[in-house]
């Protein structure tokens, strides 16, 4: 077996940095901006339980196979796959999981800045004090009006990419690991700040219930399926994050408790953020299917009326942003590991270029929200096509190939290696490995089997 004991970009330097990096990658807009706004539109309870059961069913499962890959390959995506197929007498045409993800990530990361660049717009308003004492009526209207000018969207967009570049081009170690150390910690105790100001209100239990009562009458086929594809955006996978930052970590980490950590950190984020959201809507009258403007409409107007709240507002939404910054490389990483591996250009060449790629399609996305709100395919924005091709069928696409190798076509033998040394199959090892050859690929087909049918 020729396994690798070290990549050409570096290793991070523990366990811990690895936890750290993960988590930044997976939790970001995806838990704080959209988990609570898609669970306000697919009527809450059952979505949630949804959700959790993808998680767990799906996301694990698969955040394994994804990091095991990575480790054995210790390349880009691109790379890794097939070096692994041929360790394993297996095809080539497996590469298609690594190009597929590499073009997922890239369409992600153009929207994905976009609505960053909101959280950079909002740092500025709450640290002015613009929503002190404001109504709702005000606060919706200030983020209509953000969403309306094009210019200053696309000037906070480029301002995110631009930061983007700036850490990816210098390796992912030196820039962030030092920032992340700080800020995740400082982000979820804001959460916390923010349930509590949640539980103040009269309205809490009526969130609480939205967020945990299910009701199955409203699980949709739409819903399951946006659940599912949640699972996997969330968790950053199906498109080769995960797998290369896998590829960056110590060969001696165990990787099954560490994912699970990443998931459960991950998880709580968004069951907070959907705790501090949710009540402010109910006290306020709002509508929870508010859609992608509801964080921005909610929170703003929490702030506004909390002591401190001009502080507290400003450094919350610097959290969403950092928090967003952390994922993004992370979208970035494994196209610029592949540049630069194939030694077509070196690291800051190839981050430059595509970041500029990304940021250019980008601009689709900021005007889908003015001038081209009315130029709709399937009654979807240019911006709502790409975010449900990338989340809904994309990347559960991914990940269906991704089990179906390592559950079935990987040699086991350098499964177990990775997994558990030298020390003999355990319980978990077996249930893992059946649910992600059985349960997973067959749960990601049904669901999107089922919702195709229903289409036509
Ligand atoms: N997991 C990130 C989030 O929840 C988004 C992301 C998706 C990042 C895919 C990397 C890869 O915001």
């Amino acid at each position: 077996m020729t396994q690798q004991k070290t990549s050409i970009h570096g290793l991070w330097s523990s366990r811990l940095i690895f936890i750290l990096a993960a988590v930044g990658s997976a939790v970001g807009l995806g838990n704080i901006w959209k988990f609570p706004y898609i669970t306000g539109e697919y009527g809450g309870g059952a979505f949630v339980l949804m959700y959790l059961v993808c998680i767990s069913l799906v996301g694990i499962p698969i955040m394994v196979a994804e990091i095991l890959i990575g480790r054995r390959g210790r390349q880009s995506p691109i790379h890794s796959v097939p070096a692994v197929a041929r360790e394993s007498g297996a095809s080539r045409g497996w590469t298609v999981i690594g190009w597929m993800g590499a073009l997922a990530g890239f369409l992600i990361l153009s929207f994905y800045s976009v609505i960053a660049g909101w959280a950079l717009a909002y740092v500025g308003y709450l640290a002015t004090g613009d929503f002190e004492q404001q109504s709702a009526e005000f606060v919706t209207n200030q983020f209509s009006s953000l969403l309306a000018s094009p210019w200053t969207m696309a000037g906070w967009h480029s301002l995110f990419m631009i930061l983007c570049i700036l850490v990816v081009a210098r390796g992912v170690h030196r820039g962030l690991e030092q920032a992340l150390r700080l800020m995740m910690p400082l982000l979820f105790i804001l959460l916390l700040v923010l349930v509590g100001y949640s539980l103040t209100l009269d309205s809490f239990g009526q969130g609480f219930a939205f967020l945990f009562q299910f009701n199955w009458n409203k699980l949709s086929s739409d819903a399951i399926l946006v659940a599912m594809g949640h699972s996997f955006f969330t968790l950053s996978l199906g498109l080769g994050a995960i797998m290369a930052y896998g590829a960056y970590m110590p060969g001696n980490v165990p990787i099954g408790r560490t994912v699970f950590w990443i998931a459960g950190i991950d998880t709580t984020v968004a069951l907070l953020a959907g705790l501090a959201i949710f009540p402010v809507v109910f006290a306020n009258s709002m509508a929870p299917d508010a859609g992608p403007g509801l964080l921005f409409k909610t929170l703003p107007l929490a702030f506004g009326q909390m002591p401190g709240g001009t502080f507290f507002g400003a450094l919350f939404f610097v959290m969403v942003a950092l928090a967003a910054w952390s994922s993004a490389i992370s979208l970035l990483e494994p196209m610029v590991a592949w540049l630069v591996e194939a030694d077509h250009m070196s690291r800051p060449q190839a981050t430059v270029l595509l970041g500029l790629l990304a940021w250019l399609l980008g601009l689709g996305s900021v005007l889908s929200f003015n001038h081209w709100s009315d130029l709709t395919l399937f009654g979807k924005t240019f911006f709502d096509l790409l975010d449900f091709l990338t989340a809904n069928i994309l990347l559960p696409l991914g990940g269906l190939l991704i089990a179906l190798f390592v559950g079935w076509f990987m040699r086991e033998a350098l499964v177990r290696d990775e997994l558990l040394g030298n020390t003999a199959p355990t319980f978990s090892y077996r249930l893992w490995r059946f649910v992600l050859s059985y349960l997973s690929p067959l749960l990601v087909l049904a669901i999107v089997v089922d919702f195709l049918l229903k289409l036509f």
